[in-house]
């Protein structure tokens, strides 16, 4: 292996479980954990903010330069700061993620990401989950995991997690279930780094087996990568 330090990407599509399998591996592991979905919702927490629309993408443009995004580690739990504010707690409605969504079509932003996403990587071992990390961000990773699950499965596993969090905020399950229909199409046919496997990717269906079934089978794949 070529790379300093050990990464694990993990790709797939909302909902599908990549946050708290990709926590999971990290603690197991001693690695660091990076949500970049978070630095999406980060950037759209601040233009909602603004009262910019996440469609108007010559306005986010301009904005960018105003914006200055920090990651902070406590207790191994990844904050996101913007211009100084710990914005954590609001990255996850459902306006959020649609905002999320929709700005991450847009070349500046992803670009401006990428290069943070990157130098992160370079910093430490690491696993990363997203949408493009093993096709774009980390095409060198020590390890590809390409996360799927029945878009029902995902509804699901969303709507409970809101509903814990309290953050339901009106939503039901069929909003939930068309949101995330809307979101995987625009994630994966957007034309710059769109959602899909990469070619050395192991693929897991999440949909019939436990956290901890895709937990050991991923350290399995891992470790047959380090030995070979
Ligand atoms: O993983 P998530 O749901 O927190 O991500 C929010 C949005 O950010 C998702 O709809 C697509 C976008 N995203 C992306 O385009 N690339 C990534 N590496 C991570 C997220």
């Amino acid at each position: 292996m070529s790379e300093k330090y050990i990464s694990i990407a993990i790709d797939g599509p909302s909902g599908v479980g990549k946050t708290s399998i990709a926590k999971k591996i990290a603690r197991e592991k001693g690695y660091l954990y990076i949500d970049t979905g978070a630095m999406f919702r980060a950037l759209s927490v601040y233009f909602l903010g603004r009262g910019i629309k996440a469609e108007d993408e010559e306005a986010i443009g301009r904005s960018l330069k105003d914006v200055h995004l920090d990651i902070r580690y406590e207790d191994r739990t990844q904050h996101m700061i913007v211009n100084g504010e710990d914005v954590t707690s609001k990255l996850r409605t459902e306006a959020v993620s649609r905002a999320a969504s929709v700005i991450s079509q847009f070349r500046t932003v992803r670009s401006r990401l990428l290069e943070m996403q990157r130098e992160l990587a370079a910093s430490a071992d690491t696993v990363m989950d997203g949408r493009d990390i093993g096709t774009v961000v980390l095409p060198n990773a020590t390890l590809k995991i390409f996360l799927t699950a029945r878009p029902k499965v995902r509804a699901e596993r969303r709507y409970k997690q809101l509903l814990e969090l309290g953050q339901l905020d009106g939503a039901t399950l069929e909003s939930i279930t068309k949101d995330i229909e809307e979101r995987d199409y625009r994630d994966s046919h957007r034309e710059i780094a769109p959602l899909k496997a990469a070619d050395d990717a192991v693929i897991i269906d999440t949909s019939d087996i436990s956290i901890e079934e895709v937990e050991a089978a991923i350290l399995r794949a891992l470790q047959n990568k380090i030995n070979s």
